[in-house]
């Protein structure tokens, strides 16, 4: 099992590739860059399976508490959110406006709930 800074830093790290590779599709725009894409897409879902998994194995070790459970289900919520809106923005000619809007909103709000989780689990085995 990762040590509690480690999963910081390697949610850190994805999460920037995420969010540096998101700004770049955007400013590109359309058709995307398939190099771009991909590392945008699989890297987001990599770091969602990361993020499950970690949270699963600290959760056997010793149940998360009320907070720190709350706060992984907004995050998971948030992800889930990133990976439909971002699904329908790639395939659909033009995105309807408030779906390209979520997906532009909910990465911070992501990025604020992972914090939040793996803060609240700091210093677990
Ligand atoms: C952890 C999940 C994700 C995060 C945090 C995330 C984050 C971002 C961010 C910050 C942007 C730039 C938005 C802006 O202009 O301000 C972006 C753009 C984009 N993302 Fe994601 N994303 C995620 C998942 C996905 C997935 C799974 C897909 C595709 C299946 C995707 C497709 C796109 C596309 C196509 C753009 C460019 C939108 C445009 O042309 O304006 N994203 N993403």
């Amino acid at each position: 099992m990762l040590e509690s800074p480690w999963r910081a830093v390697i949610t850190g790290g994805l999460l920037a590739v995420i969010l540096v590779s998101g700004y770049l599709l955007s400013r590109a725009g359309k058709p995307y860059g398939a190099l771009l894409f991909n590392v945008h897409k699989l890297i987001a879902l990599g770091a969602v399976v990361f993020l499950v998994l970690t949270l699963l194995k600290l959760n056997r070790v010793e149940a998360l508490g009320a907070t720190a459970f709350a706060a992984a289900l907004v995050a998971g919520a948030l992800f889930l959110i990133l990976i439909v809106t971002g699904g329908i923005i790639s395939a659909a000619k033009a995105a309807p406006g408030f779906v390209s809007l979520l997906h532009r909103i909910a990465p911070y709000f992501a990025v604020i709930a992972a914090a939040a989780t793996l803060f609240l689990l700091r210093g677990r085995p």
